[in-house]
Order: C-alpha cells, then sequence, then structure tokens
C-alpha cells in the first residue's frame, strides 16, 4: 500500500466527471488499498477516486471501528429518505467547513473490488458522506452547496476545555 496525494479545491481533477470502473483487477485493488492509507492518514470519513487524481467511479467510507471500510466501486444512489441539515467538510478543501442539506438516509447500489454487486444503506453521517462522495464523481465540491460557511475548528476547541 501507498499513500496518493490529496487533491485541493483548483485542481482540474475535482470537477471532472468520472469513468465507470470495467476492469476489476490489480490496479483497482492497489488503488482500493491506497485509497483506505490515504483515508485513514488524514482522519477523514470518506474518500472519492478524482481526490487522488484518478477520474474513476472509486470511493471508500470509513465506517468506524465496527463496520470497518465500504469499498464503493460504480456507485449509484437509488434511493433517499428524509433531509438533515448539518456541518461538512471534505480533505480536498482544507481549513472550511459548512452547512449543508442532505438526505437522513441513502441507499446505494455499487460493486465491490471482485465486480460483486450489492446494497448498502446509510444513515445520518454516512447518508452525507455516500452522497458527498457520490458527488465528488460527478465533479462537484460540496461549497456548491453551502448554505453557511462554519468556523471549521469549532469542535477542536470545545475539545480542549
Ligand atoms: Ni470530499
Amino acid at each position: 500500500m501507498a499513500l496518493r496525494k490529496i487533491r485541493e479545491i483548483g485542481d482540474s481533477c475535482l470537477n471532472k466527471k468520472c469513468r465507470e470502473v470495467e476492469k476489476f483487477d490489480a490496479k483497482l485493488h492497489t488503488l482500493l488499498d491506497d485509497m483506505k492509507e490515504t483515508l485513514l492518514l488524514a482522519n477523514g470519513v470518506g474518500l472519492a477516486a478524482p481526490q487522488v487524481g484518478i477520474l474513476r467511479r472509486v470511493v471508500v467510507i470509513d465506517l468506524g471501528e465496527e463496520g470497518g471500510m465500504l469499498e464503493l466501486v460504480n456507485p449509484v444512489i437509488t434511493h433517499t429518505e428524509g433531509s438533515q441539515s448539518g456541518i461538512e467538510g471534505c480533505l480536498s478543501v482544507p481549513g472550511k467547513a459548512g452547512i449543508v442539506e442532505r438526505p437522513q438516509k441513502a441507499t446505494v447500489k455499487a460493486f465491490d473490488r471482485n465486480g460483486e454487486p450489492f446494497e448498502f444503506t446509510g444513515e445520518d453521517l454516512y447518508a452525507r458522506c455516500i452522497c458527498h462522495e457520490c458527488d465528488h464523481l460527478e465533479g462537484k465540491l460540496y461549497v456548491e452547496k453551502v448554505t453557511e460557511f462554519v468556523d471549521p475548528y469549532q469542535d477542536d476547541e470545545e475539545d480542549e476545555d
């Protein structure tokens, strides 16, 4: 595994629509492994391939200690429910955070690294994350959807008290 460089806002990779994965081969597996390592080190919740400069429809989401790492290849959101307003950030937009309206629940159809189809439903943070990462695959950043920017370091300061 190897770390990949996270592209930041202004990089043209972040504004392009990504192509579907056609080959579920060793190259894809390496990409997924590298993305997982990169995400863990960056302490993020989700990472999309265009964020590491690869214009393919690949996403990884950290579901926490119990859930492990979710790998989504060619994900398609098939159902959403409800709505939630919450604070969002992005590893490609450092030092910023903003309030974004997202569904409360999101179901995604995707393939695993071996090309097996599966379905996953995320709620709350994970519904937000699925939508955020799928937007990346369309070349869209969350900043376009922000209703209000907030202090990204708010939580950190609270922790110090
Ligand atoms: Ni992002």
